[in-house]
């Protein structure tokens, strides 16, 4: 909740004799601006009242006073609404903005607690695709936003170097690779031959076989599978962090499945320990069909480690070296079984910080109306995908803007922005049909017109020509146009607050949208520089300062850089 909201809960309080934190809970900012600044919801306050909600709400609209920056209070059916004076509530929230200047916004609630996020992760041996950058772009601005708020964020990379794709490729490459041609060019090689055991897979079941003998190879340490694997590794960690520079994304930690290869037979002892683990069929399991569940796999018939397993070695790890309070997993909604199991696994193992951890799911990216998968082969490359919206980005700029001097930088920032925020600007469970038109547009619901807007905003700024006066009186102003921009400003703390909660980075892209809409209109409206009262200039100035700063602030915890000038 924000500004004037302790004022408006005291008076509350103090003419119905409510607890403060009850009083609290059902106070909100209601979705029209006809309805007042804030809303204090009756509903639940019946019980203890003894009364039905639109009694409440006009028996307080009697007590409560209004006064003292609050016009007005009144009840409306279940509500009771509290309508502000314009001029005390826009100079306190701006005044509130420019006294926190970049730290507006965090309510410091993180403090001394640790978020553990693993996100990204691809698998190797892959080109990075565009399904990847989501991950990537979520996970990322779920760590940032955690880590303005107070947090002390690890960035985990868990990379995917193991296991039953890596034995795909190294049978595929065993038998159809010709080792010059891969050297030469490997990530498509690595690729192609992906998808040609795929392929063939269809047609030839027992190749499978051969995969899973290259596993089994793998994990007994066979010097020559080892060699190759490292080669495959090696070769694809290149171009995952030439997109990472790219997108400036850094991990704090990269560690890839393998590292836990060794740590498995640990996690087993603590299952069979604690009479767990079962066999069937050849295989070690943790049996959840009472919750309706598939087993959880600790090892395969084979003897091979698995997902389950790698997974598990690396949580325990995790909770061990950073006795994390939060930890969460960013990947697609087609992992949500996965993270239920391995979940309800560590449950049984009665480990209660297994409370801790959650799955972040998101929805599947398509492309042209065609869902993007390796093993088809018709995936689209992020670096193909990222130079294109760059060169056309340029392009736009060219038309619009034709004399700006760092057009090529720009353009980078603003072509990697816009894809960004296209991974953001819907519900993270949502699918997503990506289309150059929708991405790209300056003015429609995306990254460019939001940095556009900021850009705006700034040379504004630079127009005014000297830096406004901190000082000067904000109780000029008092227009519509301008209350609506103090009102979003207010509510930037809670919506955070609320992003990092639910690991939601639409509603930030969401709140960002909407301030730049109104800040826009609020341009539009009113003058700012031509205006004749040079208080009210210099008043507006500030604003104009406050809505840049936390348009900025807003795209940086999105991940996107916010350019000066576009
Ligand atoms: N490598 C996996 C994939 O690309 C995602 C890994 C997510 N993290 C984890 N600890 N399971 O599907």
């Amino acid at each position: 909740m924000n500004l004037f909201v302790d004022e408006i809960v005291g008076r509350i309080v103090k003419a119905s004799g409510l607890g403060d934190e009850q009083v609290r809970s059902s106070l909100s900012v209601p979705p029209r601006e006809d309805m007042g600044d804030y809303a204090l919801v009756c509903f639940a306050l019946a019980k203890q009242l003894r009364a039905n909600p639109a009694k409440i709400a006009s028996d307080l609209a009697a007590k409560v006073e209004a006064g003292d920056g609050i016009e007005k209070v009144e009840a409306v059916g279940p509500y009771l609404n509290f309508i502000l004076e314009r001029g005390p509530f826009i100079s306190h929230t701006l005044r509130k903005v420019l006294e926190h200047g970049e730290a507006f916004g965090s309510s410091g609630q993180g403090k001394g607690k640790t978020l553990v996020i693993d996100f990204s992760s691809p698998n190797l041996a892959k080109q990075f695709s565009i399904a990847h950058l989501r991950s990537t772009a979520i996970g990322h601005a779920i760590y940032k936003v955690h880590a303005f708020l107070g947090w002390n964020c690890v960035g985990i990379n868990h990379l995917g170097d193991w296991g039953g794709n890596f034995g795909q490729l190294l049978a595929a490459y065993r038998r159809w690779a010709d080792p010059v041609e891969v050297r030469a060019n490997p990530l498509p090689q690595f690729l192609a031959l992906y998808t040609r055991f795929n392929e063939e897979l269809e047609k030839r079941p027992e190749l499978q076989e051969e995969a899973r003998q290259c596993v089994r190879e793998l994990e007994a340490g066979n010097a020559e599978v080892q060699a190759l694997w490292r080669f495959f590794v090696e070769e694809s960690l290149g171009e995952a962090e030439r997109i990472y520079e790219i997108l400036g994304v850094r991990f704090d930690a990269t560690r890839g499945e393998s590292f836990f290869a060794d740590r498995i037979d640990d996690v087993i002892g603590q299952f069979e320990a604690a009479g767990l683990a079962a066999e069937s069929e050849g295989a070690l399991i943790v049996d959840l069909q009472e919750w309706d569940m598939p087993p959880c796999i600790l090892r395969t018939s084979r003897g091979t480690s698995t997902y389950h397993s790698r997974d598990l070695a690396a949580l325990f790890y995790r909770q061990e070296r950073y006795s994390f309070d939060k930890m969460v997993y960013v990947t697609d909604v087609r992992q949500n079984l996965h993270f239920r199991q391995l979940f309800k696994a560590v449950e049984l193992l009665g480990k209660d910080w297994i409370g801790r951890c959650e799955h972040a799911p998101f929805g599947m990216m398509s492309f042209k109306g065609e869902k993007m998968s390796t093993r088809k082969g018709n995936m689209v490359f992020l670096e193909d995908v990222l130079n294109e919206a760059v060169e056309l980005v340029g392009r736009t700029i060219e038309e619009k803007n034709p004399g700006l001097s760092a057009r090529e930088r720009v353009a980078q920032q603003v072509g990697v922005g816009a894809l960004v925020f296209a991974d953001l600007d819907s519900r993270r469970t949502r699918d997503v049909v990506f289309d150059w038109k929708d991405v790209l547009n300056f003015d429609g619901e995306t990254g460019p017109y939001l940095q556009y807007t900021h850009a705006r905003f700034c040379s504004i700024l630079r127009k005014f020509g000297r830096d406004p006066d901190p000082a000067a009186d904000l109780g000029v102003l008092g227009e519509e146009a301008e209350m609506r921009v103090a009102r979003k400003l207010a509510q930037f703390p809670d919506c955070l607050d609320l992003a990092c909660e639910g690991n939601e980075p639409s509603l930030l892209s969401t709140y960002l949208l909407e301030l730049a809409t109104i800040a826009n209109k609020f341009y539009n409206d009113l003058p700012v520089l031509s205006g004749e009262d040079s208080a009210l200039v210099e008043a507006r100035v500030l604003l104009v300062g406050c809505v840049s700063q936390v348009l900025r602030t807003g795209l940086s915890l999105l991940g996107m850089q916010a350019p000066v000038e576009m």
